[in-house]
């Protein structure tokens, strides 16, 4: 198992979940998140540390979020590490909560 950033992250990248992450495992692109499923220990700190609630156990991935377990293992291995908190993107709290935000997806 693992724990998926799902499309809520998207333009908001608040960055909390990296703070607690015990095996570094998120990596970073441009405006979205991702946790690599290689490294992920499944310890579940990150999920209620996200703002937007952008963050989900595999097991509780809804379906409509299915996709995003490839883009995360993906994207992981492309984008580099991150480790400490940042400020989150400008109008993070503007998109907090708007629907279908993987059409915006920088890569
Ligand atoms: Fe890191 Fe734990 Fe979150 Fe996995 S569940 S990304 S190990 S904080
Ligand atoms: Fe994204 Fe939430 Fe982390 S918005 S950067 S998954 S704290």
């Amino acid at each position: 198992m693992t724990f998926v950033v799902t499309d809520n992250c998207i333009k908001c990248k608040y960055t909390d979940c990296v703070e607690v992450c015990p095996v570094d495992c998120f990596h970073e692109g441009p405006n979205f998140m991702v946790i690599d499923p290689d490294e992920c220990i499944d310890c579940a700190l990150c999920e209620p540390e996200c703002p937007a609630e952008a963050i989900s156990s595999e097991d509780d991935l809804p379906p409509e979020m299915a996709q995003f377990l490839e883009i995360n293992a993906k994207k992981a291995k492309e984008w580099p590490s991150i480790t400490a908190h940042k400020e989150a993107l400008p109008e993070a709290d503007k998109w907090n909560g708007v629907k279908d935000k993987l059409q915006y997806l920088e890569e």
